[in-house]
């Protein structure tokens, strides 16, 4: 968290944070969440990470893969740092609360919103009418996870600022329609070289798992000689890079490159170009793929390490859903009673 992020003052810190598990996680999920998730941990924050496998399933998934990928993420989020005695790891629909509260804020949250969420708009396309009903509620849910526990802090990439945006509506209209400060004003923390990772392929697109190329990312769980052809083949531009941050300008692919390198390696946009400024890519690529194996290959050895023990993960996920629960509960309690549910 910088210095100059405040929370709500009544609220006593708390982070939380969401991956979906609908897919293979990616060198973005990495840098733009994953890595950052460790660091809060371990800057002392109360931390809570969540698989959000009620949201990935507001579109097809097939029930098997699911359940692998939801122990694929969980796998990576040990190996990436996330140690579950210091942070609460759990998988969301082991943790009733999300749902119930949801509910609360479907109820609370309006249609106009929902239908301004670009995320909505992307995913539904043209097809609106055959969309799920739960795509359409998915941001509702989204801050039912975060203020099911009164979290103040966020950690997430770029593309999930509007459904932050829409959290703080919720807690507003909320607060304001019951007449309590009940729900924090939770703070995005969008920070560092990587909010933004691009596709290898092309520089004006998000790098996702949902991507058809595979050439236009890096998978978590790629081998050394997969990253290195990937970054080889990534899309660039024919000139040499540039030492100031500026020259980067109108140069997405060039820019991408280098933040991934400045998130990877802990340094500034700054550093990193006075380090590299004047090298033609056919230099800096293997920097790169040299710095990516480095730093992304434990990380892979450990997922496929944790992969063969789907007890371990299953009871370190059935202590993080208790201990979820704990914080969940007597929140949601409160807010039924608000409400006049109960009470
Ligand atoms: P999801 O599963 O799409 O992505 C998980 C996290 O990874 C970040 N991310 C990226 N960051 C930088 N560059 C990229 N190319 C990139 N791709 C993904 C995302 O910003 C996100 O932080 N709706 C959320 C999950 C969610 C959630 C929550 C998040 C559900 N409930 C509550 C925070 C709090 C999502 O679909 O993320």
């Amino acid at each position: 968290m910088s210095e100059g992020v405040q929370s709500s003052p009544a609220f006593t810190p708390r982070v939380f944070s969401g991956i979906q598990p609908s897919g293979g996680l990616t060198l973005g999920n990495y840098l733009g969440a994953m890595k950052r998730f460790a660091e809060m941990q371990n800057h002392g924050f109360e931390t809570l990470y969540c698989m959000v496998d009620m949201h990935a399933i507001t579109v097809w998934q097939d029930p098997d893969a699911l359940r692998r990928q939801t122990r694929e993420l969980a796998a990576g989020y040990l190996a990436s740092g996330i140690d579950p005695s210091r942070s609460i790891l759990f998988k969301q629909s082991q943790v009733a609360e999300h749902a119930q509260l949801a509910w609360v804020f479907n109820c609370v949250a309006r249609m106009g919103w929902m239908k301004r969420m670009t995320q909505w708009k992307d995913k539904a396309g043209k097809n609106q009418e055959n969309a799920s009903l739960g795509l359409f509620a998915y941001p509702a849910l989204m801050a039912a996870d975060i203020l099911v526990y009164h979290a103040t802090h966020v950690p997430v990439g770029e593309d999930q600022k509007q459904h932050l945006e829409l959290t703080r509506d919720i807690a507003t209209k909320f607060n304001h329609d019951f007449g309590q400060e009940f729900f924090p004003i939770t703070e995005p923390v969008i920070e560092g070289a990587a909010t933004r990772v691009m596709s290898l392929r092309d520089g004006s697109k998000k790098m996702s798992k949902s991507d058809p190329s595979d050439a236009s990312r890096i998978n978590m769980t790629d081998n050394a000689d997969a990253i290195a052809q990937k970054i080889r083949k990534a899309k660039t531009d024919p000139d040499a890079l540039p030492s100031e941050a500026k020259g980067l300008d109108d140069r997405p692919e060039a820019r991408n490159l280098v933040n991934i390198y400045a998130a990877l390696s802990g340094q500034s946009v700054d550093d990193v170009l006075r380090e590299v400024g004047g090298k033609p890519f056919s230099e800096f690529k293997p920097m790169l793929s040299d710095l990516a194996v480095d730093k992304l290959s434990p990380i892979s050895s450990e997922m496929a390490r944790l992969m063969r023990q789907p007890d371990e993960i299953d009871a370190i996920l059935s202590d993080g859903a208790e201990r979820a629960r704990l914080i969940a509960a007597p929140i949601l309690k409160r807010t039924y009673e608000i409400v006049g549910m109960t009470g």
